[in-house]
């Protein structure tokens, strides 16, 4: 190589390794859960995964939700608060503390070129929620398909041999021929997994048993909490019991949380009130229910997360995560300014 040569290669090093050290500089860790915070990815973003939910895999979590990206718009001809952003598609956040979250991308992206697709851009994507099926190897998407007005109702399946993506997106149907919107997955320990949803207008609650590959409804369902307009459902199992956390209907708007009970996942439910509890403990801290968390390792520990909605930015809704306690046989949800998994 000439002197101009060797001058142009160490540039071109100089050049490179200041650019990768640039991409692979990080954010400081995160020691602490702030809820209603901004909260950044490892790379210093704001985590973007809203209506979410988490699955743990080989030691990993890993936090599905909406990619709310861009200009909140309320449609001309809204009779109602629809506020809306354009579906971008589902993104996807992986952490081993649930404190720091590495962005691993758009796992299910929108379909931009095609007006009839279920994932253009002018549709409605919500609530995305993974579970793994340990029969088929696959990692199985449920969410809310929806029309900008709310008025197809459906259920989206997609599908994907790794956690990360990209899923293969499958199409979305009316369950049990019942409207489906706000909704989430529950696999239980044998291994049979259950998609509950706000049905009949929001009236009443859905829980319909899936097909052994977790695809499609497998024909068993029960309604419940009828015409009690629950949604944004959250089911988690201790002690051998189910327990639902839940909202009312009011739109993008807070109201009171409510903690529901049973047996058996189909049913009868059981409702024993609100288990939030400090200021604003009856609009549910200004936010809503999404999933609730295991914290894997230690025992009776449970994240109840809430998004906390901005319908006029929805880019800018926030996380609202606490710890969920059993205290003398009741379950409460604290207000805490500031927390970490940790100490607990
Ligand atoms: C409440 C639901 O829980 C949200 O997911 C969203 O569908 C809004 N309604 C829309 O108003």
């Amino acid at each position: 190589m000439n002197a101009i040569g060797s001058l142009m290669a160490a540039l071109t090093v100089t050049a490179l390794s200041g650019f990768m050290t640039a991409q692979a500089q990080t954010a400081e860790p995160e020691a602490a859960i702030v809820p209603g915070a901004v909260w950044n990815d490892t790379e210093g973003n704001p985590i973007n995964a809203h209506g979410g939910g988490i699955l743990y895999h080989d030691g990993t979590y890993y936090w599905y939700g909406e990619y709310k990206k861009g200009k909140t718009v309320l449609p001309e001809w809204a009779t109602w608060e629809c506020y809306r952003t354009d579906v971008t598609g589902v993104s996807c956040y992986s952490s081993q503390d649930l404190l720091n979250w590495k962005f691993e991308g758009i796992v299910l992206p929108a379909v931009k070129n095609d007006k009839e697709h279920d994932l253009h851009p002018g549709n409605v994507l919500e609530r995305p929620k993974v579970i793994y099926n340990r029969k088929t190897g696959k990692f199985v998407m449920w969410m809310h398909i929806d029309s900008a007005d709310y008025s197809k109702a459906c259920a989206g399946v997609a599908v994907c041999d790794t956690p990360t993506g990209e899923f293969e997106y499958l199409g979305s149907f009316r369950p049990n021929g019942a409207m489906s919107r706000d909704q989430t997955v529950f696999a239980d320990d044998d291994g049979r997994a259950y998609h509950i949803y706000s049905s009949e207008h929001n009236a009443t609650l859905y829980i319909s048993e899936l097909t052994d590959d977790y695809l499609r409804p497998a024909g068993r369902f029960t309604r419940n909490f009828i015409k009690r307009s629950r949604e944004a459902p959250a089911v988690f199992k201790h002690d051998g019991k189910y327990y639902m956390l839940s909202s009312g209907c009011t739109g993008w708007d807070p109201n009171q949380a409510e903690l529901a009970v049973a047996d058996s996942i189909m049913g009868e439910w059981r409702t024993i009130g609100n288990p939030c509890v400090g200021p604003d403990a009856d609009k549910t801290f200004f936010s809503q229910s999404t999933f609730v968390q295991k914290v894997m390792g230690k025992k009776d520990m449970y994240i109840a997360m809430f998004d906390r909605w901005n319908k006029t930015d929805l880019e800018d809704s926030r996380y609202v995560w606490l710890p969920l306690s059993f205290e003398d046989g009741e379950i409460r949800i604290p207000w805490r300014d500031k927390w970490s998994p940790d100490e607990l």
